[in-house]
């Protein structure tokens, strides 16, 4: 893969007419790290975020993942030999659940339902040595997007469901999942209380305690309270819960682990008052820009810029021709910025990748390594003067209320 020290200098060498991935592997290491030193338990890496930080992760010395399909299964298989693998998609295919089992050694399965226990025991001919996660319908108001309309059990059929679970499966599990890019520690706490509650009730002894992702990333209208403030509320709720000294907590962070290790370059097409025309958008690598209303850290790389040029706030569109492909922003870059010229958008190593579509014939994107700084970091990779400039110039900074103080 081409490397280059930084997106400007991918520019200034090759003035790129697509959208380019920068990937920064050593951002991925250092939160990778961080969550192994920090974290009272174990660290899987929901590979759904990012397939492509699958090697480097393991190279950071984690080695259990977070698979949600039989694709995601091989991918792990190719790359990371002895990997442990964790299928915590509560709602599987039956072809999925054999091969995941027989074929890569998968022993930890997620579910909500006892059609979905049926399945698994149907499908692994009542496997004995297998470690079931009942997954537990939680609160996702803290977080800034909602994951709980889908899955989750709660109430007596979660109860009935762990008891059942205990007899057959070697060990019980139970997960859950805030939502992710979560906004405030209490959010773990009160998820926490709700499955202490339900295991309390059902009078079973668990074996394992997964609290799944959401952990937060930074942007620069989202700035989440210190991680190390998420890891004590966990331990503290952790060492309440009735569960055995045998118990072992896991979490399964995407975004934490990977936002931070790509950015992308996009090339500007056209300007039309606040409005910037750019060759990538929200059916390309933009989504969460789009309806979800992400203001992703932006920087300009054009060749005129210099110290001090006066900031304004841009709209994006994408490339396509629907009205949806739009990006509100605000996006804050020097208020010349014109056609030909090149914005780096920043935080997208998460979601951003996996979500690209072929819409309009716009498919295009190209990958490079860079190793200079993120545009923002939750893990003290960027210069707090630099980082300021791309926080403190924007109107929609949210600062977090928490026991008292502001973060
Ligand atoms: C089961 C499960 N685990 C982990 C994650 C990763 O969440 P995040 O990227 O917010 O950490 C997801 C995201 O959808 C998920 O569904």
């Amino acid at each position: 893969m081409p490397k280059h020290l930084s997106a400007r200098a991918l520019v200034r060498t090759r003035r790129p007419e697509f959208p380019v991935y920068c990937l920064r592997h050593h951002a991925v290491d250092t939160a990778s790290r961080w969550f192994q030193q920090h974290f009272p338990g174990r660290v899987l890496f929901a590979v759904k975020t990012n397939p492509l930080f699958v090697q480097t992760l393991a190279k950071s010395g984690l080695r259990h993942f977070d698979v949600a399909s039989i694709a995601e299964i091989e991918e792990v298989a190719a790359n990371v030999p002895n990997a442990r693998m964790s299928f915590m998609h509560p709602v599987k295919n039956r072809d999925a659940i054999r091969r995941a089992y027989f074929d890569f050694g998968v022993r930890d399965f997620a579910l909500d339902s006892e059609e979905e226990l049926k399945k698994i025991l149907d499908e692994t001919n009542c496997a004995k040595d297998l470690n079931l996660f009942v997954r537990i319908a939680v609160n996702n108001r803290h977080s800034r997007m909602s994951l709980s309309g889908k899955f989750g059990i709660s109430g007596r059929e979660a109860r009935r469901l762990l008891f059942k679970v205990r007899q057959v499966g070697r060990g019980l599990g139970v997960c859950f999942h805030a939502g992710s890019q979560i906004m405030h520690p209490r959010a773990y706490v009160e998820a926490m209380k709700r499955v202490a509650k339900c295991i309390r009730r059902s009078g079973v002894i668990i074996d394992y305690l997964d609290i799944g992702g959401g952990f937060p990333s930074a942007y620069p209208h989202l700035a989440p309270p210190p991680m190390q403030l998420f890891i004590d509320a966990i331990i503290e709720s952790f060492n309440e819960m009735p569960v055995s000294e045998t118990c072992e907590l896991w979490c399964e962070p995407g975004r934490a682990l990977v936002a931070e290790g790509a950015s992308l370059v996009v090339k500007v097409e056209h300007r039309k008052g606040n409005l910037l025309y750019i060759n990538d958008g929200v059916f390309g690598g933009l989504f969460d820009a789009g309806q979800p209303g992400f203001i992703y850290p932006v920087r300009s790389l054009s060749e005129k810029e210099s110290a001090g040029r006066e900031l304004t706030e841009f709209s994006f569109f994408g490339p396509t021709c629907d009205s949806m492909d739009f990006m509100q922003g605000p996006f804050l870059l020097p208020i010349d910025v014109s056609e030909g010229d090149y914005i780096e958008i920043g935080s997208l190593g998460a979601y951003s990748l996996q979500l690209r579509t072929q819409f309009n014939g716009f498919n295009y994107s190209e990958t490079v390594e860079v190793s200079d700084g993120p545009l923002l970091s939750m893990y003290g990779l960027v210069e707090s003067s630099k980082m300021d400039a791309v926080t403190a110039t924007s109107p929609e900074l949210v600062p977090i209320e928490l026991s008292g103080e502001t973060y």
